[in-house]
């Protein structure tokens, strides 16, 4: 017998199936549909609109195209609520709430009778989240972003969140313009809907899904508003009916390959850091390792094609413009799998068959004359981090590559914020600013705050970057000398716990190495206060079940194929 298909999937249990069939027919006539709309096929689409999420603003309009789609192609679309994610509005961290969004995507799919998903994600967490959930729930899927935003104008500068969101604040603090000056500039920053407007998290993470295969071709990187938007979310609905005839799974399109694949583009778009992070979840949904020695021998010979901020001039919709996802994957042919299948079932190779269109080279160069020599991305191992830490190094001042330095340590976000502007601070421009407990373990649940503030004394004098060393994230729009994610983070122990301001640090990003110069004896005699369990509800999940950085902070018990 056929599996069951549309509204016979998955039946309530009742212990009788042909009265649960019924019940569930009986009640979604209510909605009004046609007998004949409830015998199709059904897509569901993830509705991630909030009043909470304005990266997510455009998600309702989205809907509709979605759903114009699926019932041309003779299915029937049922939109259905899942948690949203919006970065700037959450405490204590997005990161924190990605595994619940992951969790909730998941479970939502595989309770509810849907044949194929449509996933609305666009905001930094919610496309991880949203592919995770999706491969564990193992029910053929396709992904559509809200896009990026456009850009604003201040002064006759063009604007876009959020790397200049932070360039102004770092002027702000060093006194080179007024409060009056920076509250104009907040008004410019972000002026449509969409998400940022830079290769930022959301759009490495948008690239990373097309390159992955979960998306359309060619639809990662149309800015929110064009009606081009539109037309790939029709596309989008229409291919997710050929989905459920078909019955792609989502582990048959992201695969160890195309992990792989997905890893050149992120070095080749000097992607965020947290990319990381979320690719080794992803690969650790599917029961594989995602080792960060891997990251360096791509890194290595992947050069850096596409001029974009936070490490380069231009902006998201310069990209998309330029020739998007498509341009960047011919330059980078000979290094990917060509084998890989999207969710329209077309290979990488046949993609690339196709002619390349228009390609801007002032955004997205050749292989031949990259931006870069070598990927955005560096991996560090060494006595301060013996599983691994990242170092964005595209976005990075290579006069602080080859360094040895003072500690001066903070031990808490709190303790910055105390600190670092107190005039009476001991730093100088050559020492090393740590920041101890704010990994996956810590209360602060990996804020994006590795990109410590340059102290207010120093930024006043012109210092502009120092080596700055976390167990942190950063967000995928900053920049500067940043070392993150540091493994084990301080508050499960590791060493990154036991230093002391004081103590000398070497860095070295040819050999890869960071290492804290400390007696391993004396480091053991350091005393690391133990963890604090909270009592109750999510927070005691997220910290009794947390991975740490290298296994990118998903949960133990979601690890691996489903059974
Ligand atoms: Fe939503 Fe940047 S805050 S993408």
């Amino acid at each position: 017998m056929a599996d069951p298909s549309g509204l016979a999937r998955g039946l309530t249990q009742y212990g009788d199936r042909d009265y649960a069939l019924y019940l569930r027919r009986s009640y979604a006539r209510s909605m009004g549909y046609s007998p004949a709309m409830l015998a199709r096929p059904i897509v569901g689409i993830a509705d991630t609109g909030s009043g909470f999420n304005s990266c997510h603003r455009l998600v309702p309009e989205l809907i509709e195209a979605v759903k114009r789609g699926v019932i041309a192609a003779g299915a029937l679309p049922l939109p259905f609520p899942t948690i949203s994610l919006g970065e700037v509005y959450l405490n204590p961290t997005s990161l924190y709430l990605r595994n619940l969004m992951a969790m909730d995507t998941e479970e939502m799919i595989r309770a509810q009778p849907m044949d194929a998903v449509v996933l609305i994600g666009g905001c930094d967490k919610t496309v991880p989240a949203q592919i995770m959930g999706a491969i564990s729930a193992g029910v053929p899927a396709i992904q559509l972003v809200t896009g990026p935003m456009m850009t604003g104008r201040y002064g006759g500068e063009r604007l876009g969140a959020c790397t200049d969101c932070r360039r102004f604040w770092a002027r702000f603090r060093a006194g080179e313009i007024d409060r009056a000056e920076i509250e104009g500039i907040e008004n410019t920053l972000a002026v449509t809907a969409g998400t940022c407007a830079v290769m930022g998290t959301a759009s490495t993470m948008a690239v990373i899904s097309e390159t992955l295969g979960m998306m359309l071709p060619g639809t990662a990187a149309i800015p929110a508003v064009h009606a081009d938007r539109l037309r790939a979310a029709e596309a989008t609905g229409t291919a997710a009916v050929d989905l459920a005839r078909c019955k792609l799974a989502p582990a048959q399109v992201v695969t160890k390959r195309s992990i792989e694949n997905a890893l050149r583009v992120l070095l080749a778009i000097g992607g965020s850091t947290n990319a990381v992070l979320h690719l080794a979840a992803i690969a650790g949904r599917l029961g594989l390792e995602f080792p960060l020695e891997r990251l360096n021998r791509f890194s290595d010979a992947t050069p850096v094609l596409i001029d974009l901020k936070p490490t380069g001039e231009h902006y998201m919709e310069d990209f998309f413009a330029a020739g998007g996802v498509g341009a960047v994957l011919r330059e980078l042919k000979p290094l990917l799998h060509l084998d890989c299948r999207a969710v329209t079932g077309e290979t990488l190779a046949a993609r690339l068959a196709e002619d390349a269109g228009f390609v801007d080279r002032r955004i997205i160069r050749t292989a031949g004359a990259p931006l870069q020599q070598q990927g955005g991305l560096v991996a560090l191992f060494g006595s301060l981090a013996p599983r691994g830490a990242i170092l964005k190094r595209a976005a990075a001042d290579p006069n602080l590559f080859e360094r040895e330095g003072r500690a001066v340590v903070f031990s808490s976000l709190e303790d910055v914020a105390r600190r670092i502007d107190d005039p009476a601070l001991d730093v100088a421009p050559d020492d090393f600013l740590i920041l101890q407990n704010a990994g996956p373990a810590s209360a602060a649940g990996m804020p994006e705050a590795g990109s410590l503030p340059i102290p207010a004394k120093l930024a006043r004098a012109g210092v502009k970057d120092m080596v700055r060393i976390s167990d942190a994230r950063m967000s995928g729009t900053a920049y500067g000398t940043v070392v993150l994610h540091v493994a084990p983070d301080a508050a499960s122990g590791g060493p990154l716990a036991k230093v002391r301001s004081g103590d000398r640090i070497r860095l070295s990003v040819k050999e890869r190495k960071l290492d804290v110069l400390v007696d391993p004896a004396e480091l053991a005699r350091r005393p690391v206060p133990p963890p604090v369990m909270p009592a109750r509800g999510y927070a005691r999940l997220y910290h009794q079940h947390v991975l740490q950085a290298d296994q990118g902070c998903d949960f133990d018990f979601l690890r691996g194929a489903r059974a």
